[in-house]
C-alpha cells in the first residue's frame, strides 16, 4: 500500500544538499518514505493525500520528558511568578502524589498526555521515571512508560527521597532498583546538581547503569554551573540536557565529545532562569536538541512548537535551526537514524501544517498549526 502526499507548499526533508523544497510531493509505503521530489514528478501511488499547499515536516522528536506522574504544582508555579525561586526539592511533592496514584491511574494520565503531545506533532518521545524513588514505583513508572515508547529512561537518581542519606540511596538505585528497572529501560539518567546528586554519586549511578546495559544521559547544569556536562562528556553520554549555565570549558567539551546539548526552554520560561545561549553552542560546533522536559515542576508543556518558538525568540536560533533541533537534533540525542528527517528510508512520521512554510512555527506562536499527524 503506497500513499502520495501531493500539493505540498514546502517539504522539509533535511536532505544534505536540499533541506527543504517548494511545490513538492512525497510517497510513503510500508511505513517508510520511499520517494521525495517535485510535485510535477510524483510517481503513481495507491492513494493520495492533498496537503492543500501546506508545509510537510518530520514529526517532532521530544528527547526529554517526565510524562508519568500524578498531581499538580500550579501553586508552586504561581509562587515563582510572584518572585519565589525554583527548588529541586519540589520533586518530592510529585513523588508523594505519584506513589499514591496507583498504576492504572498513572497509565491513564500518561495516555492523556501522549494524546496531547501527538496532537501537537510529537511522533517520537523519550519518557523518564523518577517520581517513584522506591523500587516498586520506579519499576511501575517504567513499565507504564514502555507501553507508550521504546525510549524509556531510568531516573531513579532524580533526588534523594525523604528519610534517606544520599549514599544509602545511591546504593539502592545502583542495586535492587536498577536490577528491577533495567529490563524496562533503554537509558539511565541522573540529576547532577546541587540539592540532588554530586559528580561522584552521579558517576556511580551512570556507570552502574551502563554495566546493566543502559546508555547514559544526564540532567546537567540546570540551576547553576556544575560538573554535569563534564561528566556527560567523560562518560560519552548521548546527551547533556538543560545546559543553562555553561563555562567555555563546558562548551568546548561538548563540541569535542559530540555529546548532544539538550535545550529545554520551557524550563527557563517556567522558572525564570536565563535561557541557554544556543547560538554560542552552534558557533562552537556543538550538536543541539530542543525538547519539552514535560514535567509538573519546571515545564508543564507538551508543546514542541512552543519550545521551537522560545528557541527562536530567546535562544538565538533561526526558525530553521530550531526546527532542526526539534526533529533531527532530538533523533541524534536518542541515537536514532530512522526519525527526525524525511529522506527516503525514514519512518513515515510526518506532519502536515496549516502554514505556507516552517517559519510559521515560530512566527505564529501558540497557534495550532498541526493539521494532520501521520505515523508509520
Ligand atoms: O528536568 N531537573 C530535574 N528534573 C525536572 C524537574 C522536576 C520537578 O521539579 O518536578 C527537570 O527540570
Ligand atoms: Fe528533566
Amino acid at each position: 500500500m503506497s500513499t502520495a502526499i501531493t500539493h505540498i507548499g514546502e517539504l522539509v526533508t533535511w536532505e544534505p544538499d536540499r533541506p527543504a523544497r517548494d511545490n513538492a510531493a512525497l510517497v510513503i509505503a510500508d511505513g517508510q518514505v520511499v520517494w521525495v521530489g517535485d510535485a510535477a514528478d510524483v510517481p503513481p501511488a495507491d492513494e493520495a493525500i492533498d496537503a492543500g499547499g501546506g508545509t510537510v515536516i518530520p514529526g517532532f522528536v521530544d528527547s526529554h520528558t517526565h510524562l508519568v506522574f500524578a498531581g499538580d504544582r500550579a501553586a508552586e508555579f504561581a509562587a515563582r511568578m510572584a518572585g519565589q525561586r525554583y527548588e529541586a526539592g519540589g520533586i518530592r511533592t510529585t513523588v508523594a502524589a505519584t506513589r499514591a496514584a496507583g498504576e492504572v491511574t498513572l497509565q491513564n494520565l500518561a495516555r492523556a498526555r501522549m494524546a496531547e503531545l501527538r496532537a501537537q506533532g510529537t511522533t517520537t518521545v523519550e519518557i523518564k521515571s523518577g517520581y517513584g524513588l522506591d523500587v516498586d514505583t520506579e519499576e511501575s513508572l517504567l513499565w507504564v512508560a514502555s507501553q507508550f515508547t521504546a525510549e524509556t529512561t531510568f531516573l531513579g537518581a532524580h533526588v534523594v527521597p525523604e528519610g534517606w542519606t544520599a549514599d544509602d540511596y545511591v546504593e539502592l538505585v545502583t542495586g535492587e532498583m536498577l536490577t528491577r528497572c533495567a529490563p524496562h529501560a533503554k537509558w539511565v539518567d541522573v540529576f547532577c546538581e546541587t540539592g540532588a546528586f554530586d559528580a561522584d554519586q552521579a558517576r556511580t549511578v551512570l556507570t552502574a547503569g551502563v554495566t546493566a546495559g543502559l546508555a547514559p544521559r544526564v540532567h546537567a547544569n540546570q540551576l547553576g554551573h556544575g560538573p554535569g556536562v563534564q561528566l556527560a562528556c567523560e562518560l560519552g553520554a548521548a546527551a547533556a540536557d538543560h545546559c543553562t549555565y555553561l563555562t567555555d570549558a563546558d562548551v568546548a567539551a561538548l563540541a569535542d565529545s559530540g555529546v548532544v546539548a539538550g535545550l529545554l526552554p520551557g524550563v527557563e520560561f517556567s522558572t525564570r532562569h536565563p535561557y541557554p545561549d544556543a547560538r554560542r553552542l552552534l558557533d562552537a560546533g556543538v550538536r543541539i536538541a530542543i525538547a519539552t522536559d514535560c514535567n509538573p515542576g519546571t515545564s508543564y508543556t507538551s508543546s514542541m512548537p512552543f519550545c521551537i518558538a522560545l528557541g527562536v525568540r530567546e535562544m538565538g536560533l533561526t526558525p530553521t535551526e530550531a526546527l532542526y533541533a526539534a526533529t533531527a537534533g532530538g533523533a541524534t540525542s536518542l541515537r536514532r537514524t530512522d526519525v527526525g528527517h524525511l529522506r527516503p528510508g525514514a519512518r513515515a512520521d510526518l506532519l502536515i501544517l496549516d502554514a505556507p512554510s516552517h517559519v510559521h512555527l515560530a512566527y505564529r506562536p501558540g497557534v495550532p498549526l498541526v493539521r494532520r499527524v501521520l505515523t508509520a
